[in-house]
């Protein structure tokens, strides 16, 4: 019967609304700027995201620079990541920053108890991550570790990175690096009401104020300092937070996972078009939950002193069948390409609040940008999304919206059938995102100005001749971005026909 109910309704909506209309009101003022932070990364000691995905060693066969991978940094050095968030997630909160200093040869080895009991030589640490983000461009997002490390733990860490002076300073400077490094964020802690620390509310507000205060800025760096947010739906946690210790913080975070079922996560390859369309409209559910944190915060600080910080999205799907499951390695199809446009176009619209969000993961975990095996490396689909809507970094929104039709699926969410947004950057050119869900229609388009008259239009777009299709070891990319000339200049109107399932990003002078 749902299966009828949502057929139905998905063909009434092809035929309503065959044409899509996109208003883009570029003559609206004031504005909020997209926080290049929307574009961050999250890497955790988690199965091959750090030891092979990023970091080889000096001595590695595979060709590397200082120990980092040549081919992976080369390719995430097109992204432009701003903020790059570690050492976890869950591990964050079971790593003690000492284990990680020093000879490489003296660090103890730890079990990483939450992901696959794989033994840690700790051989990359705060050097080695700090290092890292020098050589991406991107700002440190340290995750402290609050469920089983201590307040004076944290507090010194902090001084190792950051201050000139003091015996940190001097251990920081034997260990090879004289000058501090600049950390602007700071995590307290993650995912406290669970894997750090099964904390209520009310009592991790109050664990949180303490570290929070002893976490001090050191030689003139200012510290951002983050705390634990709200999984999904608990607005409780919330709401407790902003009323317990908003004058402390600066930033509340929040994870919202796209997943099939948590109980039956299901392939990351092997899907069909209705549970296609059930993983969109829960993708879609992230507007929802971002405005319901954001009123709940606007109650407490309508100044909006607080940033909200989406620090893990993404799909989460069964592991890659033969991998480790405590290894979260996933495949990564034109579908995720889609769910990654889809949140990006949401997260654009929020950035009243909203200024930053680490999608998980950077590299073999979860929705990752790029996949490696030994000296091998694919960029997945998702990747190609993170470069192409790149341009919308640090441009100022310019309000749209879209006359489109709806999607009913399966599991009975809707969601529009069609997602856009639209940013004008620094040297006033025009960026029009656009995404076409339908997995079996093309969609005509037109985008309509409030008075612009464009002079020119050239895009790039990403497809793929199955929904399913993602990039393997050794053969030719099946999903790769190519250029979009289809979009055609009419007045104060641009017209094109985005294919099915496709991303198309237009830059319009
Ligand atoms: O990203 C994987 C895990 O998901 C993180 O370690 C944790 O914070 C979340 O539950």
């Amino acid at each position: 019967m749902k299966k009828i109910l949502f057929l139905t309704l998905l063909s009434l909506a092809f035929t309503a609304r065959a044409q899509v209309v996109v208003s883009v009101h570029e003559t609206a003022t004031d504005q909020p700027v997209i926080p290049a932070e929307i574009y961050g990364q999250f890497s955790e000691h988690l199965g091959r995201c750090i030891y092979e995905g990023i970091w080889v060693g000096e001595d590695s066969s595979i060709p590397n620079v200082n120990g980092y991978r040549t081919d992976v940094t080369d390719a995430l050095k097109a992204l432009k990541i701003p903020v790059l968030r570690w050492p976890g997630g869950c591990f964050a909160d079971e790593y003690h920053w000492m284990d990680g200093i020093g000879p490489r040869e003296n660090r103890p080895k730890l079990v990483n108890n939450n992901w696959g009991g794989t033994v840690e030589d700790n051989s990359f640490g705060t050097h080695e991550f700090l290092n890292l983000c020098e050589l991406l461009g991107s700002e440190p997002y340290i995750c402290g570790n609050v469920g089983s490390g201590t307040v004076a733990e944290l507090a010194k860490w902090v001084e190792y990175m950051t201050a000139e002076n003091g015996s940190m300073a001097e251990l920081r400077a034997r260990n090879g690096r004289k000058e501090p490094w600049k950390v602007k964020y700071l995590g307290v802690g993650n995912e406290n009401w669970g894997c750090g620390g099964e904390m209520t509310a009310q009592y991790y507000s109050d664990v949180y104020k303490r570290y929070a205060l002893y976490a001090r800025n050191h030689s003139g760096n200012q510290l951002f300092k983050i705390a634990c947010g709200a999984s999904e739906r608990d607005y409780e946690w919330t709401r407790t937070l902003m009323k317990n210790a908003r004058w402390n913080m600066s930033g509340l975070s929040l994870h919202y996972y796209t997943v099939p079922d948590w109980n039956n996560k299901k392939s990351a390859t092997d899907f069909t078009p209705e549970e296609y369309y059930n993983l969109l409209t829960d993708t879609y559910a992230i507007e929802e939950i971002l405005t319901n944190h954001i009123a709940i915060m606007d109650a407490y600080d309508p100044e909006r002193k607080v940033a909200l910080i989406l620090d893990e999205w993404g799909t989460w799907y069964d592991v890659e069948p033969g991998t480790n499951p405590g290894h979260l390695f996933q495949q990564n199809t034109m579908r995720d390409a889609m769910v990654a446009a889809i949140n990006l176009n949401i997260f654009h619209k929020h950035t009243g609040r909203l200024k930053m969000a680490n999608i998980a993961q950077m590299v073999n975990v979860l929705q990752a940008m790029i996949l490696t095996d030994g000296p091998r490396m694919i960029l997945t689909p998702t990747y190609h999304v993170f470069r192409m809507f790149n341009v919308h970094q640090n441009a100022r929104l310019v309000p749209s919206e879209a006359r489109c039709g709806t999607i009913v699926s399966a599991s009975g969410e809707i969601m529009p059938s069609f997602s856009q947004s639209v940013s004008r950057d620094r040297n006033g050119l025009l960026h029009v995102s656009l995404a076409n869900p339908y997995l079996d229609k093309a969609v005509k388009v037109e985008v309509e100005f409030d008075e612009f008259r464009p002079k020119a239009v050239s895009g790039e777009i990403l497809k793929a001749s199955t929904i399913t299709a993602h990039n393997e070891f050794g053969k030719a990319p099946a999903v790769a971005p190519a250029d979009f000339r289809d979009a055609k200049v009419n007045g104060k109107k641009l017209t094109l026909t985005l294919p099915a399932a496709s991303v198309v990003v237009l830059e319009v002078k």
